[in-house]
């Protein structure tokens, strides 16, 4: 076989096309780049909302354009003392000039709920996100939204693009008073409110059950966000109606359920923690370690993730967020076998 000359164009090609393919392939395997998404927000305004609740006004420095967001997305925030929280963003997705969060204070909390209620205009704060692990889909099926107290703060935005949308939606808004209902007036504003929104207060009404919350859903979705005791009845109940989609969301750690005791070596070699049946390894591993990182502790967002250097782990949460099989999610996974022992990458 005869070989023909190449033209200089060829001869060029012949050159480079190896490592244009090299470059290429280089490129396919390249990790995803991690985006950061941190900022330093400025408290601009504190308002009482509700007995207990106070809502915070959060700008950018320059007081510029921030980060756009979806109803259900939420913000991490780190507190002057170190502690890390999530809260729901519920103000309007479009004024780019502010973020509205809401807290309720827990005075017998962990303390994060008290320190916000102590910060002041001005004070500043580093924050995580906008993310949202909670996303509103509006497709044209009925919705109903179901807040439990200061679970109104996703759903707020949720049912004001509802009802933007032109959507068929309800809201029942359940609390122990209406003194302590957050947002009671803006919802009444929302139009179609009149028809679309019932409270239910305990003081007046009783402790509703979750038949009496899901009462007349026969078609469409359920979004929901309340206290661990609400999001378990109503999960539970969910199967008697006619509704498809049940979307949920828990402002408090749910609780540890038919765990087993084990056990955490920190690092080889490293201390070995106990971890009791209703304890989270999260829980025990802060306690020893207070700059461990965390932010759901619902094993959704990824950021107590940690590599296992030895053990067998009964994984929960989320796939996506524990990316790789040799890690685990502390806050919610646990070991195997009742006594085993994890050895972790810390
Ligand atoms: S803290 Fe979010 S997955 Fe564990």
């Amino acid at each position: 076989m005869t070989t023909a000359p190449l033209t200089p164009f060829l001869r060029l090609m012949d050159r480079v096309a190896p490592l244009l393919v090299r470059r290429s392939a280089r490129a396919r395997v390249r990790e995803p780049r991690a985006v950061d998404r941190s900022l330093t927000l400025v408290v601009r305004e504190v308002r009482p909302e509700a007995e207990d609740v106070v809502s915070l006004r959060l700008e950018a420095p320059d007081s510029g354009a921030l980060p756009p967001w979806r109803p259900g997305a939420h913000l991490d925030l780190d507190l002057p003392s170190g502690r890390r929280r999530q809260y729901s963003l519920c103000g309007d997705p479009a004024d780019r000039t502010c973020y509205r969060i809401a807290v309720r204070r827990i005075a017998d909390g962990e303390g994060g709920s008290r320190e916000m209620h102590a910060l002041r205009p001005g004070a500043t704060l580093r924050t995580q996100g906008p993310r949202n692990a909670f996303p509103l889909a509006l497709t044209g099926v009925p919705c109903l939204f179901v807040a439990g107290g200061i679970g109104i703060t996703p759903v707020l935005p949720m049912v004001r693009a509802a009802a933007a949308a032109g959507a068929d939606w309800r809201l029942v808004y359940t609390g122990r008073s209406r003194a302590t209902l957050p947002f009671l007036g803006e919802l009444e504003a929302v139009d179609g409110a009149r028809t679309r929104v019932t409270v239910r207060t305990d003081d007046t009404d009783g402790v509703p059950d979750a038949e009496e919350l899901l009462a007349g859903t026969q078609a469409g979705s359920v979004y929901l966000c309340g206290p661990p005791a609400m999001i378990s009845g109503v999960r539970e109940a969910f199967a008697g109606t006619g509704a498809t989609g049940l979307h949920f969301e828990r402002f408090s750690t749910p609780p540890v359920i038919d765990g087993a005791p084990f056990e955490v070596r920190l690092g080889p070699g490293g201390a070995v923690l106990s971890v009791p049946a209703d304890r989270s390894a999260l829980s025990v591993i802060a306690e020893a370690r207070p700059g461990t990182a965390y932010s759901c502790r619902q094993g959704f967002c990824g950021t107590c993730r940690l590599r296992v250097l030895d053990g067998e782990v009964r994984h929960h949460g989320s796939e996506a967020a524990r990316r790789t099989d040799d890690a685990m999610l502390i806050c919610v996974s646990r070991a195997a076998e009742a006594g085993g022992r994890l050895t972790l990458d810390v």
